[in-house]
């Protein structure tokens, strides 16, 4: 086992207005570009030569990891001209593939923070003599996934769209985004037209009578898809409930990057990030959040569970709970911005403008 597609193509509009300058594996979680965690912990389990299929602001993957030296891999890019879907994505980059017809290629989505044990997922491919092996997790709300029933061998037995009532909710086992591919396979998606691995590619594989193996890992999973789960993400990673050896610092309460600057008296807790050139000024409570490079947190600022993008102000007094705040936003002093609110990129909120309450 040598080499991994990784699907970084996604247009991540569940993030926006984060992806609106930046595609989701590049936006920073713990100090650095989330995708940088996938890489290190693909090498880490003995990936050494990596594809990168992209699409969407594609021209900033390789300026920023190069050949991909500096982690120890071998990094190649391939670049969709229209998007090609995620099993179009796979097919695109079968040319790259040093791998025989029978051995195995990983395949992950850009998106996913996980434990999963790499080299077990290989293993288990391995023992069952699969043509596709897939990482599934257990949810405890299936309702908004797609669900993947095994029989008791762990053989995939359907693949079933989000069930729409308690009777269709048969298993609570999701795909985790991460799968062993016969390089066979992968060379028999069809080319050159969009294709969902997860729509059209594994339930026509299974009618066809494939293979297709499933191993229930429940280790720490989350996908990064939205704002919440990206800033949990981030904190878990900050803390070292999330596992990457990519973190730069000792894990605990905050991260603070070289060049930040913070006041002695701020309080930065629950896996606060803070990234270069960032400045956090006197009485500021952060709590759970990430702020990106160069934005400004103002004196008196309380910020929870939010994200603030890279250069963005946040004024004094003013409080964040549950926002996301596009990359050069200005929002003025005594704010109050809550649950799920998205600033856009570069918009100016003037001072008192918003609030969610009465009292001042
Ligand atoms: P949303 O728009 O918020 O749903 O995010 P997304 O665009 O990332 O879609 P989704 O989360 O379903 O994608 C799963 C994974 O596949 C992510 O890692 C995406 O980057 C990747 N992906 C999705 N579509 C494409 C595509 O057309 N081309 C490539 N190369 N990757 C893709």
């Amino acid at each position: 086992m040598t080499e991994a597609i990784l699907l970084v193509g996604g247009k991540g509009t569940r993030l926006r207005p984060l992806t609106m300058n930046t595609p989701k594996p590049m936006v920073p979680a713990a100090g650095v570009p989330f995708l940088t965690h996938q890489l290190a912990r693909a090498r880490a389990a003995g990936i050494d030569h990596i594809v990168l299929a992209t699409s969407y602001l594609a021209e900033v993957f390789e300026p920023y990891f190069g050949d991909g030296s500096a982690l120890g891999l071998h990094l190649e890019y391939v670049t969709e001209k229209e998007p090609l879907g995620t099993g179009g994505a796979i097919r695109n980059v079968a040319g790259k593939l040093r791998s025989a017809p029978d051995e195995p290629v990983l395949i992950f989505n850009g998106d996913i923070l996980t434990g999963l044990d790499i080299e077990a997922l290989v293993d288990t491919h391995r023992t069952a003599g699969a043509d596709v092996s897939l990482h599934l997790t257990r949810v405890e709300d299936p309702r908004a996934f797609g669900l993947v029933p095994t029989d008791p061998d762990g053989r995939v037995t359907a693949f079933l769209e989000k069930p729409q009532t308690p009777e269709e909710i048969v298993t609570d086992q999701i795909n985790a985004g991460a799968y062993v591919f016969n390089r066979s396979v992968i060379d028999s998606i069809p080319a050159g037209r969009p294709v969902s691995v997860e729509r059209e590619t594994f339930p026509g594989l299974l009618a066809a009578g494939a293979h297709l193996q499933g191993m229930v890992d429940s280790t720490y999973w989350l996908d990064l898809g939205t704002p919440q789960a990206f800033v949990r993400g981030s904190a878990d990673l900050v803390m070292g409930r999330a596992p990457s050896p990519a973190v730069p610092g000792r894990c605990g309460d905050r991260l603070v990057l070289d060049t930040a600057e913070v006041a002695p008296d701020a309080k930065l807790t629950g896996g606060t990030a803070i990234g270069a050139g960032a400045r956090v000024a006197p009485g500021a409570r952060v709590d759970g959040s990430t702020v990106l490079d160069g934005a400004v947190i103002e004196a008196g600022a309380q910020v929870r569970d939010s994200l603030v993008g890279a250069g963005a102000r946040i004024g004094a007094r003013t409080v964040l709970d549950g926002a996301v705040i596009g990359d050069g936003a200005d929002v003025g002093a005594d704010n109050e911005l809550r649950a799920g609110a998205r600033i856009w990129c570069g918009a100016r909120i003037p001072d008192a403008a918003i609030r969610f309450s009465s009292d001042q």
